[in-house]
């Protein structure tokens, strides 16, 4: 089934330089990249995106992470897309992460974590309308 995702390149990864490296891996799996921009969020974007954890402890310092920098926000579309996507990135916890993910390569520590990708249909479906409009999104065909 073609689906579409939500990735973006967190601070950490941008600062390392490596967008080009893990756009690489994306068109490597199969996943094209249909929409794509780079933004310095502020606070109530950040705070939006992750409005699902707001009750949690880390909240603040996830907030103050993705805006410590600029992010590369992207649309991911292809056959399994979001399964496909979280595969590349690994687990939340780079320690925990399989040898070869985007997180085992290239992320510092849980907070630090190189990459976001939706976990499944509906919050991709938010996820995407929050950061593009259907103008801004350019499959293929
Ligand atoms: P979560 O949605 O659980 O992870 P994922 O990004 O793999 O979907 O959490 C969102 C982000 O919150 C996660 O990427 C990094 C941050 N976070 C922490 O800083 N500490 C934590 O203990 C957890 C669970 C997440
Ligand atoms: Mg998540």
């Amino acid at each position: 089934m073609t689906q579409r995702t939500l990735s973006i390149i967190k601070p950490d990864a941008v600062a390392k330089n490596v967008i080009g490296e893990i756009y690489s891996r994306f068109e490597k799996a199969g996943l094209q990249i249909v929409a794509s921009k780079m933004v310095h969020l502020s606070k109530e974007q950040a705070e939006g995106f992750y409005a699902e954890h707001s009750e949690r402890g880390f909240f603040g310092e996830l907030v103050g992470f993705m805006t410590s920098g600029p992010v590369m926000i992207q649309v991911l579309e292809g056959e399994d897309a979001i399964t496909k996507n979280r595969d590349l990135m690994g687990a939340t916890n780079p320690k925990e992460a399989e040898a070869g993910t985007i997180r085992a390569d290239f992320a510092t520590s849980i907070d630090a974590n190189a990459v976001h990708g939706s976990d499944a249909p509906e919050s991709a479906a938010r996820e995407i309308a929050y950061f593009f409009g259907d103008n801004e999104i350019c499959p293929r065909g």
